[in-house]
Parts: structure tokens; C-alpha cells; sequence
């Protein structure tokens, strides 16, 4: 039984992180998180006292952070502010929740000597155009596009510098896009699946071409779990599931799925500076770390991410008129 303590847990990938550490291991989870705008305590509702407790708190509050890492034994750090389109209208607390917070958190690694696990993006590497037949690897270099992944790209290479600087005992991981229950109705899948339930068209940026790779949260779970455990200190895995697809095919299967015409959706303005296409190759994950996908089928996990939204109304509907007024003011 291991103590861990999980930042972001009351967010979209750290609560299915910390159900998945529940349902599949012995270990205790301690969740940090400041509940901004995106974090929800429902999401960890089930979850039994024996196993887990939440600490509201900010992950710059050194103080805190100091005295929480004195109590486990390793910490798996989620926590930052995540939508693209929220860094283009006000980047400051990008600079600070995701730059500034992990530095305060590694800070902490280094005078506890705690083993930390730093969640972060592909969009580290920027983009890759449709035509291009490579994918992402560890030895990409990062050219990230806008300032939620300049920031991530900047808390991974302190993340970095600390483990060859102070001996820090930290790994990092780079995932494509997931889906799954429990995220924000401001990401893309939610906010198409939350609209059709409410009797809105969906809404396509642009063309629609632009390609994400998708994996499904609770692989994304299994991946950090795999490397918390056989990880090599210092080194980074990039995580994806082999899901690329444009986002008008996207739209087109929710609609589908939904039983609604599969043109039944609005184009609306882009996102400036968005990127083209992500995509994965996650052969170092698969050979030395042996682990796999369990979601493969996209469709399948598509139509139960469909089901969680309907059947959950009452966790998503609180943001979601706020949501589209941001959005609406955007003509997006
Ligand atoms: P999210 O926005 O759903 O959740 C972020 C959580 O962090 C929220 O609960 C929020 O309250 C908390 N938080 C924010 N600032 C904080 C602070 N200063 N102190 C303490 N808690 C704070 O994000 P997500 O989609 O779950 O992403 C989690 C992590 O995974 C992020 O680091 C993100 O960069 C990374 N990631 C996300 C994706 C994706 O597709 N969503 C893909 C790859 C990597
Ligand atoms: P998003 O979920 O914001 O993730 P990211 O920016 O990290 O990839 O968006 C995924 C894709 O969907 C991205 O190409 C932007 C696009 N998108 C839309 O077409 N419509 C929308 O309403 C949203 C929110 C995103």
C-alpha cells in the first residue's frame, strides 16, 4: 500500500486517475486540488474514506504543498489549467497554475526526496500536418503553438532540469486527447454531446479537418499507472491509443450515435493559431513498459461517453450556460 498523493484530482483525467488507483491497486489517494472553474468534488463522490481524502488547496501554496508532501510516497501531478481557448483570451493563470505551480511542487520533491509523476500533453511538440506520415516520439523537439502548451512545455522542461540538476526522482508523460465521464462541457466531445441533449447543433471550428488522437481517460489511467510503477527515473513516455480522427468525423458519429442527422451541425470561427493534427507513436510505452489500450473501439467508447453525459445531467449542467456564453461571445 502506497500513499499518493494525486494534484488536478478533482478534474476531468485526475478523478478518473484517482477511481482508477481505487478500483485497481491497494494504494491510498490524497487529492490536492484548488476546485477552479473545472474542478468538480462530485466527481469523487463514491469513492469510500478508507481509501481516499480531498485537501482544497492551490498547488502554489508552498506551505501546503510541504506538508502534504511529508505524508506519501509519491505524487502524480495533474493539476493545471487545460482548454486552449481559455490561454487565448487571459494566458495569466496558465503562467501561473502551470508554470509556477509545478515548480513549487518540485521544489517540494527535492527537499522530501518523493518520487513525482508529471502529467503533461503532445502539444508540447506542436503540430504535424495532415499529410505527413510520421507521428510524435520522445525525441520530437518541442515547438509548442499556444500559451496552454508553451506552459506545459515549460513545467516539463523544469520538470527536467530538476532531475538533472537535484537528483529529483521524477517521470513525465506526454498523452494525445481524451475522452471519457467527468470532463468539462467546454472541451470538444462533451460540448457536442451536452448541445445534442439540449437540442443545439453542435459547433465545428473551421473546416473541421484538424485531427486529434484520442485515447480514452481510463487507458490514459493505466499508463501513468504503468510508468509510476516500472517508469525509468528521468525519462519522459509519450501515451496514445492509435485514435486519429479529423473533427467532422467526430461530429458526424456523436450526431450518428445520437440518432440525428450526421449533418445537423454548425461551422462557426476558428481557433487562432489552431493546430492541425496530433498524433502519437507509443511504441517506447508498449515495448518497455508493456502496456496496452483497452479501449480500442472509438465508436464503443464514444456511444458509453454519450450515455454517462445523458445519464449525468446534473453534473454537467451547472457549467453549461456559462460555457456558451464565453463561447457565443467568441462566435464560436
Ligand atoms: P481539467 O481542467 O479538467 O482539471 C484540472 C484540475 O486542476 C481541476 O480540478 C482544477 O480545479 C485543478 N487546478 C487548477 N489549478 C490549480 C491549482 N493552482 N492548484 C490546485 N489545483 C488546481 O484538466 P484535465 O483535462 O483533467 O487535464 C489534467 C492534466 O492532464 C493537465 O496537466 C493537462 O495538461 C494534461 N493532459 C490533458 C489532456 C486532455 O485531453 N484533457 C491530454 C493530455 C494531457
Ligand atoms: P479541445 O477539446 O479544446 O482540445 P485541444 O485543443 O486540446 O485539442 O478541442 C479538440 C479539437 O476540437 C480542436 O481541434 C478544436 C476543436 N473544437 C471544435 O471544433 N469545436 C468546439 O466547440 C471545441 C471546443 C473544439
Amino acid at each position: 500500500m502506497r500513499r499518493l498523493l494525486v494534484t488536478g484530482g478533482a478534474g476531468f483525467i485526475g478523478s478518473n486517475f484517482t477511481h482508477h488507483i481505487v478500483a485497481n491497486t491497494e494504494d491510498h489517494v490524497t487529492v490536492l486540488d484548488k476546485l477552479t472553474y473545472a474542478g468538480n468534488l462530485s466527481s469523487l463522490q463514491s469513492l469510500p474514506d478508507n481509501r481516499f481524502r480531498f485537501i482544497e488547496g492551490d498547488i502554489r501554496d508552498m506551505s501546503l504543498v510541504d506538508s502534504l508532501f511529508a505524508q506519501v510516497d509519491a505524487v502524480i501531478h495533474f493539476a493545471a489549467e487545460s482548454h486552449n481557448d481559455n490561454s487565448l483570451h487571459d494566458p495569466w493563470p496558465f503562467i501561473e497554475t502551470n508554470i509556477l505551480g509545478t515548480y513549487t511542487l518540485l521544489e517540494a520533491a527535492r527537499r522530501h526526496g518523493v518520487r513525482f509523476h508529471h502529467v503533461s500533453t503532445d502539444e508540447v511538440y506542436g503540430d504535424l500536418e495532415l499529410d505527413d506520415p510520421s507521428r510524435f516520439t520522445e525525441s520530437t523537439p518541442y515547438n509548442p503553438s499556444s500559451p496552454y502548451s508553451s506552459t506545459k512545455a515549460s513545467s516539463d522542461l523544469l520538470v527536467r532540469a530538476w532531475v538533472r540538476s537535484f537528483g529529483v526522482r521524477a517521470t513525465i508523460s506526454n498523452c494525445s486527447n481524451n475522452y471519457g465521464p467527468y470532463q468539462h462541457v467546454e472541451k470538444f466531445i462533451p460540448r457536442q454531446i451536452t448541445n445534442v441533449l439540449r437540442g443545439e447543433r453542435p459547433k465545428l471550428y473551421g473546416s473541421g479537418e484538424n485531427v486529434r488522437d484520442w485515447i480514452h481517460a481510463d487507458d490514459h489511467s493505466s499508463a501513468v499507472l504503468a510508468i509510476l510503477d516500472r517508469g525509468q527515473i528521468g525519462e519522459t513516455y509519450l501515451i496514445g491509443a492509435d485514435g486519429e480522427q479529423d473533427n467532422r468525423s467526430v461530429i458526424e458519429r456523436i450526431l450518428t450515435l445520437m440518432g440525428q442527422d450526421a449533418k445537423a451541425y454548425d461551422h462557426v470561427a476558428d481557433r487562432a493559431g489552431h493546430d492541425l493534427r496530433y498524433a502519437i507513436d507509443p511504441t517506447r510505452l508498449r515495448t518497455e513498459l508493456g502496456w496496452s489500450a483497452k479501449f480500442r473501439d472509438f465508436d464503443a467508447g464514444l456511444a458509453a461517453t454519450i450515455d454517462w453525459y445523458r445519464e449525468n445531467e446534473s453534473w454537467w449542467a451547472p457549467s453549461k450556460d456559462s460555457t456558451e456564453r464565453f463561447y457565443a461571445a467568441k462566435g464560436q
